[in-house]
């Protein structure tokens, strides 16, 4: 079988889907890797360290899509949908299609990509487990998004982050608040922390405060309890707006008193929820820095405008996208050995063995034989359930 790699070509990616030093765990497992002139390159992986790594560079993307069984992308269409679309007519029955696909997304886009009757497997869908751990793209991508945030408010920032005594004097330490302490909010507390920030966190389900404070954080308390925070995946769960508004108002000394704000609380497939109004910017010191990193999914600052930085009421607000994008190298090098993981797993002497009895499998397949399979995705568009044998291999 043939694994290919496309350039990634939503404006600005830097990213690519695999990258060199992982090839020879393909092509011990019976696999062939085409990769197109110069996919790597932003990232830093060059045409030369492919082909060392036993890689063979096409020089046109059609040609890429011609040869391979298997085309790994990071955004396909779906989450690309500025270009992603031009790459549909490539596309053919009985080839797979592996990559960030936005499957809680737009609905018709979701249909034109199974009208293809490309197979596609989704790496947002895969499960939360052991198991599959090495296979969390969306982790990793997480990961390096909270690092980035941390790094770019301290950039941002007229202030240093750690406190200093010297001959001119005592600086008192940057103080940052994260709201959701998800993967990326996690990431963002270790770092801030690094830097020298005195730092508090937040986050609806009450299963983060002990990962808060064994990062060396403090926990925000908030005198309100939400209806089953979290489900059986472990993500958050929609709270009604009476709870949204309740977690403003007692959020509002919280913000007021941090020079930094990073929020990160998602709800799968929902719109993120607003917890800092344009009332608690305004009470925030002059200078003082939101990176809002669900800005994305609608952004949990009333002001973030989505992929761009403003400054209002003399804060600045940045709602840039994609952060995982801006450290290219370990995106894609992470990227690449999830994916792997994830191939290995689904390749089996050589050859495409889907299993309707493996979970990994089973919730991460998105369209096959021109329809959308996913049973969580069906839900979420309102699709009927499908019968046994339509899932099947
Ligand atoms: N394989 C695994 O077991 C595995 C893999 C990844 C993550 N996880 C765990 O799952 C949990 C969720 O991680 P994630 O990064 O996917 O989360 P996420 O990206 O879905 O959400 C980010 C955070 O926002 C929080 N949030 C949502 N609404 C909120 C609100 N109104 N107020 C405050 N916070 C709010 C969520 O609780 C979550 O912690 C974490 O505990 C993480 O460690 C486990």
């Amino acid at each position: 079988m043939i694994i290919g790699i496309p350039c990634e070509s939503y404006p600005g990616e830097r990213r690519v889907a695999l990258v060199p030093a992982i090839i020879p765990n393909l092509t011990k497992a019976g696999l062939e890797v085409v990769i197109e002139s110069g996919a790597g390159a932003q990232a830093g992986y060059l045409d030369d360290e492919y082909s060392a790594k036993g890689g063979r560079i096409l020089r046109e993307r059609a040609e890429v899509f011609r040869a391979a069984d298997i085309v790994v992308q990071v955004l396909c269409y779906g989450s690309n949908d500025r270009t992603g679309q031009a790459d549909l007519p490539h596309f053919r029955p009985n080839q797979t299609l592996v990559g960030f696909l936005r499957p809680f997304g737009a609905r018709e886009t979701l249909h034109e990509i199974a009208a293809c009757g490309v197979t596609t497997f989704s790496v947002e869908l895969m499960p939360r487990t052991t198991r599959a751990q090495s296979m969390d793209a969306l982790s990793s991508m997480a990961t390096l998004a909270g690092y980035k945030a941390a790094v770019l408010a301290a950039d941002t920032l007229p202030r240093i982050f750690p406190m200093l005594t010297t001959a001119a004097g005592t600086i008192t330490p940057g103080r940052v608040l994260i709201i959701g302490v998800g993967v990326a909010g996690l990431q963002a507390i270790a770092t801030a922390r690094r830097l020298g920030a005195v730092v508090s966190a937040y986050d609806v389900r009450p299963a983060a405060k002990e990962q808060v404070l064994s990062l060396g954080a403090r926990f925000v308390e908030l005198p309100i309890e939400a209806k089953d925070a979290q489900d059986a995946r472990g993500y958050a769960t929609a709270q009604g707006e009476e709870f949204y508004r309740k977690q403003r108002e007692l959020l509002g000394d919280a913000v007021a008193a941090n020079d930094i704000v990073i929020t990160a609380a998602v709800v799968p497939g929902k719109k993120s929820p607003v917890l800092v109004t344009k009332e608690m910017v305004a009470r925030m010191v002059p200078g003082s820095v939101i990176v809002d990193l669900a800005a994305e999914r609608g952004g949990n600052c009333e002001l973030t405008r989505g992929g761009e930085t403003i400054v209002d009421h003399g804060v600045t607000i940045i709602g840039q996208f994609n952060l995982a994008s801006t450290v290219p190298y370990h995106a894609s090098q992470m990227y690449a050995r999830n994916l792997t993981a994830f191939l290995l797993n689904l390749v089996k002497d050589g050859n495409l063995q889907f299993n309707e009895g493996d979970e990994i499998h089973r919730e991460t397949l998105l369209t096959r034989n021109g329809e959308i399979v996913n049973a969580r995705v069906r839900e979420y568009l309102g699709l009927p359930e499908l019968a046994a044998e339509s899932k099947g291999a």
